[in-house]
């Protein structure tokens, strides 16, 4: 039986060093200082400075460790100093929430430019093939760790006029499971999050319009918008040592909307 004085041990990040990817805003910024409210040390990366910084200081405000990364994450030499630069900072690196992502303009496809298209999957593809790459060799070479990726329940539903999304996660959680299958028994476990509507910046456009939000709250069961803190509970835990077993996960965090799939 589990001692009791231990029961939520394996739920903390105690001295892991993780780096959270868009941690200067939303759900990175929410998950950020949550991993080390829970113990963890910290690298932020994101092309925000402000943004980053301010969360990098909030932590050493309240007594944990992080620091700040500039990071253009759809730039291979970013992300290789970005690997490099957080394992040097925390003398390693034992995990990555891999959760930088844009939305881009709303269009169906016959109005969508290829300029769109490229933004969006450079951030929402090639930047998580360049994160999972770097970070899975450097796992490799030192003994495994977790890496979570923030997709989207558009990677697994279509939504009105949201093509370049739509296809960017859907590729991002190929390549989720792709990796947890190839590195799972090579002690890296590899788990997506599949957040619903959640109120960050990168929602707010589309919520402007009092009934346009009144739509998207509805269409999700529980009624109403997810929040930031919500979905860094889920990266935290399958970051954990609790979810130890857990490998290619599709894990929904969204209110409801994927009961009917
Ligand atoms: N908010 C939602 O409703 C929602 C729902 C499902 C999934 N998501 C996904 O959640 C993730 C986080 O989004 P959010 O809602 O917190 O948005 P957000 O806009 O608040 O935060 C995203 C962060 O990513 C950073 N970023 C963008 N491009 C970058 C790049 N090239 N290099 C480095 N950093 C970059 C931004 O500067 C920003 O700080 C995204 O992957 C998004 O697709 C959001």
């Amino acid at each position: 039986m589990t001692d009791p004085s231990s029961a939520y041990s394996r739920l903390n990040l105690t001295g892991k060093r993780i780096i959270v990817t868009g941690g200067g805003s939303g759900m990175g910024r929410e998950a950020a200082l949550l991993f080390a409210a829970r113990g963890a040390k910290v690298t932020i990366a994101d092309v925000n400075e402000t943004g980053g910084n301010d969360v990098a200081d909030l932590i050493a405000d309240a007594g944990g460790e992080a620091v700040f990364v500039k990071t253009d994450l759809t730039n291979e030499a970013d992300v290789k100093n970005l690997v490099a630069t957080a394992a040097e900072r925390f003398g390693g690196l034992d995990g990555a929430f891999n959760n930088a992502g844009i939305i881009g303009p709303h269009g169906s496809i016959a109005e969508t430019s290829f300029e769109t298209w490229q933004k969006v999957i450079a951030v929402n593809l090639n930047a998580v093939f360049l994160s999972l790459k770097h970070e899975i060799q450097y796992f490799l070479a030192h003994g495994g760790g977790s890496i979570v990726n923030t997709i989207s329940t558009a990677g697994r539903f279509a939504y009105p006029g949201l093509p370049a999304y739509v296809a960017s996660k859907h590729g991002a959680l190929g390549l989720t499971r792709q990796t947890a299958w190839d590195y799972a028994a090579k002690g890296i476990r590899i788990n997506a999050i599949l957040p619903g509507s959640t109120e960050t910046p990168l929602a707010a456009g589309g919520l402007k319009n009092p009934a346009a939000a009144e739509v998207v709250k509805k269409a999700q069961p529980i009624g109403r918008l997810g929040q930031p803190g919500e979905i860094a509970e889920a990266a935290a835990f399958l970051l954990s040592d609790a979810a130890s077993f857990i490998v290619g996960a599709d894990l929904y965090v969204d209110g409801g909307v994927s009961v009917n799939p």
